[in-house]
């Protein structure tokens, strides 16, 4: 191709847009990637998820469109055929669209669906990876998922299946030196700790309930398997929230470095103590 053929290839306008399916990580905007900021510098459309933080949504530069496509505890405001539906007319009229997903879009969040979508729409599309919700839990409620000697492992597992109901034989999840993160599971905590128990997991396997990981309004709660479904309940506990079961859970005191900062008034370790003394 000689140089004249290849500016002008090059100014005719692109007929097809594209779509950044852009992880937005848990909701501190330090935790986006230079290439999710890059993105949403470029984009014309952005189809955006509830769980996206405002901080996230006011990195948005003005005047790009910006689309609310909901989802919340199972409340959609758009049904996924709708979102896909969106989200390829605006490409296919040459926009360059990101779908902000909260999280990593590819965890729990139906990134492969979408995927799946811009590619039978012969849409060109990439994935911006972002910090899922566990590595937050994680990192902010100061509990490794591993840790040398304690637990080799780590499952992430939904508590919320395709027809609303979560694992029903947990006995795959109960592995000696393994953590376990449930997404989605607070309102099934109850049925989640009588699926473990099943399995046969021990009462008093420690577990934590993370809300709003890394955000300011974060609140951890520590107790035992036994006491998860109190935990759950627990007047005050912000969402979303991901469960996280295994011993590594019990570090969570001792290596505290975000809540002491953040959050002095709240007592996590008053409710292991009350928790932790309920009946089972
Ligand atoms: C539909 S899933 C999406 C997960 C997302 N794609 C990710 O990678 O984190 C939503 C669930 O993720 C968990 N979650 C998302 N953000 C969270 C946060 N900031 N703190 C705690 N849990 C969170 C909760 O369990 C929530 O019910």
């Amino acid at each position: 191709m000689s140089l004249h053929t290849l500016s002008m290839h090059r100014s005719q306008p692109q007929s097809t847009g594209e779509v950044a399916l852009v992880g937005a990580g848990p909701g501190d905007p330090g935790l986006l990637t230079l290439h999710a900021c890059q993105a949403l510098q470029r984009a014309e459309v952005v189809l955006y998820d509830a769980l996206v933080s405002q901080a996230i949504l006011d990195l948005i530069p003005n005047g790009v469109e910006c689309i609310a496509v909901g989802k919340r505890c199972g409340a959609h405001s758009l049904p996924q055929a709708e979102i896909e539906r969106v989200m390829v007319a605006k490409a296919a009229a040459g926009a360059r669209v990101v779908r902000l997903k909260g999280g990593d879009p590819l965890m729990f969040g139906r990134g492969g669906e979408e995927m799946r979508a811009l590619k039978a729409a012969g849409i060109p599309y990439r994935v911006v990876p972002g910090v899922t919700a566990a590595s937050a839990c994680a990192a902010y409620g100061a509990m490794p998922l591993t840790h040398r000697g304690v637990a080799q492992g780590v499952t992430f597992v939904t508590g919320h299946g395709k027809d609303g109901q979560p694992v029903e034989d947990w006995r795959p999840y109960v592995i000696p030196g393994h953590t376990l993160v449930i997404y989605m599971g607070l309102k099934r905590a109850e049925w989640i700790q009588q699926g473990l128990l099943k399995a046969g997991m021990d009462p008093q396997m420690p577990v934590a309930i993370v809300g709003q990981a890394s955000q300011p309004g974060q609140q951890r709660l520590n107790g035992t398997l036994a006491t998860l479904p109190a935990l759950a309940v627990m007047e005050g506990l912000p969402s979303p929230a991901a469960i996280i079961v295994g011993e590594t859970t019990a570090l969570a005191q001792e290596l505290d470095w975000f809540e002491a900062e953040n959050q002095p008034a709240v007592s996590a370790k008053s409710l292991d103590i009350s928790l932790d003394s309920a009946a089972v």
